[in-house]
């Protein structure tokens, strides 16, 4: 048996992080710009109609007159900062796809609207100045490890201003109840998401203790075998809570999502307002 590809597609200890570029990664990083810009799914932004509710929410309840800096932590191709820039903000959108904010400047540019956009790490920021409210939309939170969950509230912390706040979403229970422990395969002959070239995806979702998700897709084409991990830790309500108190920051609303509509039991996700 290979060696490589039986302990690729064994369930691996929790948070086990991808040893190669996801998000940045040349080839995979333009389907995923794709994906963000398709205006019909929830992919790796939502859809447009959801985002224009959510930023018409945003403005009503963190208003540009009262919290005029903004920095969008994961701001993607920039998809929420261009509608916040346009309600009046001065947008700031840190990313490390470079594939996504190169397409961001680019329109930004072309419709003339002034946004920083910074190509970096989130979680290794320090940019020497304070805003008065940082967004972490679409799920993001909970793709990291509890270390990391730490060190992303600590630089929003450390980014924001007296009285800032920080807006960020998470999936719930109803995601880890949903998801079933399973493998599947798929051969791919070319243009696939993960591989130009031939190649055979092998999925797994696995789960695991305190609600955590394993999302595990194995790569083998011609040259390599290369599993790819894709974690979410899923929250209660209260679990949330106590997470994010650690850090210092006090919680000023739940709602069931970044639109803002009513947090319930049987909400899919819950967007948390924070004050530091
Ligand atoms: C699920 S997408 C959401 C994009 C955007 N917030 C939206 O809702 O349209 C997550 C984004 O976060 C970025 N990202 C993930 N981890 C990051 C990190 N450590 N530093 C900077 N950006 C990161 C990805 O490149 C991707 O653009």
């Amino acid at each position: 048996m290979n060696s490589n590809l039986f302990t690729a597609l064994c369930k691996p200890p929790i948070y086990t992080k991808t040893e190669v570029p996801f998000w940045d990664d040349e080839y995979i990083s333009k389907q995923m710009l794709d994906a963000h810009l398709n205006p019909e799914i929830d992919a790796a932004s939502r859809r447009l109609e959801f985002i224009d509710n959510s930023v018409e929410w945003i403005r009503q309840m963190v208003p540009p007159s009262e919290y005029p800096t903004l920095i969008d932590l994961g701001c993607g191709p920039g998809l929420y900062a261009e509608r916040f820039t346009k309600m009046g903000y001065r947008v700031t959108g840190i990313d490390f796809s470079k594939c996504s904010i190169d397409y961001a400047k680019q329109t930004a540019s072309s419709k003339q609207l002034d946004i920083s956009y910074k190509y970096q790490n989130y979680l290794e920021i320090n940019l020497g100045e304070t805003f008065d409210f940082a967004t972490l939309i679409y799920c993001d939170y909970g793709a990291l490890s509890t270390e990391d969950r730490r060190i992303i509230l600590n630089r929003a912390y450390q980014h924001l201003r007296p009285g800032g706040k920080l807006l960020f979403d998470v999936f719930t229970m109803k995601k880890y109840e949903k998801v079933k422990e399973q493998q599947t395969w798929w051969v791919c002959h070319k243009n696939g998401f993960w591989r130009a070239d031939e190649h055979i995806e092998m999925n797994a979702s696995y789960k695991y203790l305190d609600h955590v998700i394993l999302d595990l897709t194995v790569v083998i084409s011609k040259n390599d075998i290369t599993p790819y991990y894709i974690w979410d830790t899923c929250f209660t309500k209260e679990s949330l809570i106590q997470e994010v108190e650690r850090s210092g920051f006090k919680v000023r609303g739940i709602f069931g999502d970044v639109t803002g509509s009513m947090y319930q039991p049987e909400s899919e996700t819950i967007a948390i307002l924070l004050e530091k």
